[in-house]
């Protein structure tokens, strides 16, 4: 069954995103954003404080660093040495789910199980010491609530993580817990941040000019620094971070398969704009946006944005590659026009995710210039979207240009890779030197 030409047009235009739009989606962002400013209840964003501005760059010592925000958890030991230079001197990772063997992220399992794995990862990177003396930055990328910048309480679960027992307690307390059962007493979490505020610090430690770090990856949100929040226990200069939770905002305008996944997902109503970016959702909107071009509306074909990257990878005239992806996702072989539309369609969801990023990224620009001229500045981003994914960068830059028209060379970005783990080092360091 070939494609139905007017009904691929259609699904293509619920996935373009236009200039005029682009903009609207823009100044509607940086609006949600001045008000939560005055009253964070009047925004759709969290907008947490993170109880940190930006590092000195001199920052020294060694420290342990738990990077715990998507399937894999990773654990480094690491050593700042000041003037914006670092060494790794361990890495240890493994992920929370491993199908068939075990699953700490599914509703059946408990916080105990979920932090004692974790706690077992940190025994692993300081080799079973019980003499040294290790303080720990944990990146934590869930949506928090700090009161101090060791003091973070889960607010939701996101990314489809569902583990009891976590959502409303203090991931710290839960992860002291589980050291001391394992009688790890030696190590003392310092610090706690989301992957965002880890992300900036970890650029600012290394470059100067950057106030927004942001990850476009399984999930995605954007932190900045706010200059006029300024509060005693806050460690760092510059005013403090705030982590906008932006994966939240909710003031645009999703699309029917926007609308249908987010029905049936783990939390509807909730991440609306992370659902319609974040790697994690955008094979299931191809998924369904097939579905439907096929006539198996409901069918789930389980496509990734890695399935998605080797698509747009395949620029072969037959493209064998991408149309062999699809036979063993879909179950069938499709033939070589309505694979080109399939491709078609994985550029458009792509496409759409990046210049919503972008729209997000330029919101907090002009938020940051107020009535002024805005900056010099890079705009930090981690993650596999940004990192791997074709045509997401291109897009970003494309998008901020037309956003900020004479203003574009102003403002680019720059990867951080492995930020959330230099960045919980440092915050553990900006902790203990204070
Ligand atoms: C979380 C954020 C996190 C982002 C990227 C989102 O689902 O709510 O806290 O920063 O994912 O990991």
């Amino acid at each position: 069954m070939a494609f139905n030409n007017e009904q691929f047009k259609e699904i293509m235009a619920e996935f373009t995103i236009d200039s005029e739009r682009l903009q609207e989606i823009a100044a509607s962002f940086r609006q949600d954003l001045q008000l939560g400013l005055r009253d964070v209840s009047l925004s759709s964003m969290r907008m947490l404080k993170s109880y940190v501005g930006l590092p000195s760059g001199n920052e020294k010592g060694e420290y342990i660093a738990l990077d715990f925000g998507g399937t894999n958890v990773r654990v480094s030991k690491i050593r700042l040495d000041g003037n914006g230079k670092y060494e790794i001197l361990k890495r240890v990772g493994r992920p929370l789910i491993v199908p068939g063997k075990y699953d700490y992220i599914c509703k059946d399992a408990t916080a105990e199980q979920m932090f004692d794995f974790i706690a077992g990862l940190i025994d692993e990177a300081i080799d079973g010491d019980r003499e040294t003396k290790y303080y720990l930055g944990h990146t934590f990328s869930f949506p928090s609530t700090q009161t101090d910048l060791n003091n973070a309480r889960l607010i939701i679960w996101t990314k489809e993580f569902a583990t009891q027992g976590v959502e409303g307690e203090v991931a710290n307390d839960l992860l002291l817990a589980a050291l001391k059962r394992r009688g790890a007493n030696n190590v003392e979490p310092v610090a706690v941040l989301n992957d965002t505020v880890a992300v900036l610090l970890s650029a600012a430690y290394k470059t100067p000019d950057i106030y927004i770090g942001s990850i476009y990856a399984t999930g995605h949100n954007t932190c900045y620094l706010e200059p006029s929040i300024h509060d005693p226990n806050c460690f760092g200069s510059g005013g403090m971070i705030l982590n906008l939770e932006c994966g939240n905002f909710m003031k645009l305008m999703p699309n029917r398969f926007d609308k249908e996944y987010d029905e049936g997902s783990e939390k509807p109503g909730e991440q609306r704009f992370e659902k319609m970016v974040s790697g994690r959702y955008m094979g299931e909107l191809l998924g369904m946006a097939i579905a439907e071009l096929l006539g198996e509306k409901g069918k789930k074909y389980g496509l990734t944005s890695i399935d998605m990257s080797n698509i747009v990878l395949d620029e072969s005239p037959n493209l064998f590659k991408a149309s062999d992806i699809l036979m063993a996702k879909i179950g069938r072989e499709l033939d070589v026009e309505d694979v080109k539309k399939v491709r078609e369609l994985v550029k458009a969801i792509i496409i759409r995710s990046a210049r919503l990023a972008a729209a997000s990224f330029v919101a907090i620009v002009w938020q940051r210039a107020g009535s002024g001229k805005i900056v010099k500045q890079h705009v930090a981003v981690d993650g596999s979207v940004y990192e791997k994914m074709p045509l997401a960068k291109e897009n970003i830059v494309k998008a901020m240009g037309e956003l900020l028209g004479d203003d574009a060379d102003k403002v680019d970005t720059i990867l951080d890779n492995g930020g959330s783990g230099l960045g919980a080092a440092i915050a553990a360091a900006m902790a203990v030197e204070k």
